[in-house]
C-alpha cells in the first residue's frame, strides 16, 4: 500500500496543490499525497500519515493538537509541533549569540499592560524603572520594536527616539516586545531551508511594494557576492540544525559585508507563486516534495517520531 503524505493548510491557493501534484508525480505510486482529512480526533488514534507538512497550525490550536498526536503515532510532522509551540523570537536571538551567528543587539521589554489576572504584586521581581539608560545606550536609535513571538510584520514598529518608543509601546497592550538595533543594510535576503540542508537564497527588497519584494537584485557583486552567499548558506544550515526546523525561511540583512540574521523563525513561510515568483516557487515545490518522500521512506507506524534541534540534545 502506498505511504500517505498529507498537507495541512489554510488560505493558500498555489503551494498545497502544486506540492500534492509533485509528490504524486515523483512518488511512482509508492507515495501518495493529499490534503489531510480530519473528521474526528480521538486521543491516541493513528490516522496513518507517514508525513504531514504543516502550513497552518500556528493559527489553529485544534490542528496543533492533531499534529502532536500524529507525531506520537509515528507521523513525521514538518515542522515539529512541540518545538513550534515553544519557540519565540527572543529565545532564537539568545541562541544565535551562542551559535556565533551575528544578530542585531536586542533586549526584551515587559509588556506595556499587565497580563490578565495579575496585579502590581505579580511584578515584585521587576525593578521600576528598568535600567533604561543602559538599554537606550546599548540599542541606539532609530530602533525596531516587534513582538517576541510575532510574525507576518504584525506590530513591527520603527522608533526614532525614547519618546516615540513609549508612544508605540502603549499601543502594544499585553504583547511582550523586543527592542532591537536597526540594521542599515546594503543587501537583504530571504533564504528557504528544507531538511536542514537544502538552501535557496533569494534577494529580497523589504521596502518595495509587496508584489515587487522578490524582484530584488544583490548589490554585492563578483567575488564578494560569492563569499557572502557561502556564509549565508553556512549560517542558514547552522541555524536550522540548532532549531530543528525542516521547513523554514531565514532573513539576513547585510551590513558592511556581514550577514546579520533578522528573522529566522518562519516555519510556515510564504510559498505562494504570486508572491515569491515562478522560479522560487518551482524550487520550493520540488524540494518540499523530495523531502516529504525521503521522510516517508523512513516512516514506521506507531513509533513516536519527533525531529528536535541539536541545541536541545547537545550536552
Ligand atoms: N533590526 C532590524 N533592522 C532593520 N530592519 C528590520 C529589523 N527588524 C525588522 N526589520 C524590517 O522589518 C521587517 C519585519 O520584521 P521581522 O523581524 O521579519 O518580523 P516578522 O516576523 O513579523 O516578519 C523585516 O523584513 C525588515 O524589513
Ligand atoms: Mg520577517
Amino acid at each position: 500500500m502506498a505511504k500517505k503524505i498529507g498537507i495541512l493548510f489554510g488560505m493558500e491557493d498555489t503551494f498545497p496543490w502544486a506540492f500534492i501534484d509533485k509528490v504524486n508525480e515523483l512518488g511512482n505510486g509508492e507515495y501518495e499525497a493529499e490534503a489531510v482529512k480530519i473528521d474526528k480526533l480521538e486521543q491516541g488514534a493513528d490516522y496513518g500519515y507517514a508525513v504531514i507538512i504543516d502550513r497552518i497550525s500556528q493559527d489553529v490550536p485544534f490542528y496543533r493538537a492533531y499534529l502532536k498526536n500524529a507525531a506520537l503515532m509515528g507521523t513525521y510532522v514538518i515542522n515539529n509541533p512541540f518545538w513550534w509551540s515553544a519557540d519565540e523570537k527572543f529565545f532564537n536571538n539568545c541562541l544565535m549569540t551562542k551559535l556565533g551567528i551575528p544578530v542585531p543587539k536586542t533586549v526584551l521589554l515587559p509588556s506595556s499592560e499587565r497580563p490578565d489576572d495579575t496585579s502590581e504584586k505579580s511584578f515584585r521581581n521587576l525593578s521600576f524603572p528598568l535600567d533604561w539608560d543602559y538599554i537606550f545606550d546599548y540599542i541606539g536609535f532609530p530602533a525596531y520594536m516587534k513582538p517576541h513571538d510575532g510574525g507576518g510584520w504584525k506590530s513591527v514598529f520603527r522608533v526614532d527616539s525614547p519618546e516615540d518608543m513609549w508612544l508605540k509601546l502603549k499601543e502594544t497592550d499585553q504583547l511582550v516586545m523586543m527592542l532591537q538595533e536597526e540594521i542599515v543594510f546594503e543587501d537583504y535576503y530571504r533564504v528557504y531551508c528544507l531538511g536542514k540542508k537544502y538552501v535557496h537564497i533569494m534577494p529580497y527588497a523589504p521596502t518595495n511594494p509587496h508584489h515587487l519584494r522578490y524582484a530584488a537584485e544583490s548589490k554585492t557583486k563578483g567575488k564578494e557576492l560569492k563569499e557572502l552567499l557561502k556564509t549565508i548558506k553556512e549560517y542558514t544550515i547552522r541555524i536550522n540544525e540548532a532549531l530543528g526546523y525542516d521547513f523554514n525561511t531565514v532573513e539576513f540583512a547585510v551590513r558592511d559585508g556581514i550577514p546579520i540574521a533578522i528573522d529566522f523563525c518562519n516555519p510556515a513561510p510564504d510559498a505562494d507563486k504570486n508572491s515569491v515568483g515562478e522560479e522560487n516557487f518551482k524550487w520550493i515545490v520540488e524540494n518540499a516534495a523530495k523531502l516529504a518522500i525521503q521522510k516517508a521512506k523512513a516512516y514506521k507506524p506507531g513509533k513516536s517520531n519527533v525531529p528536535w534541534g541539536n541545541f536541545v540534545t547537545d550536552k
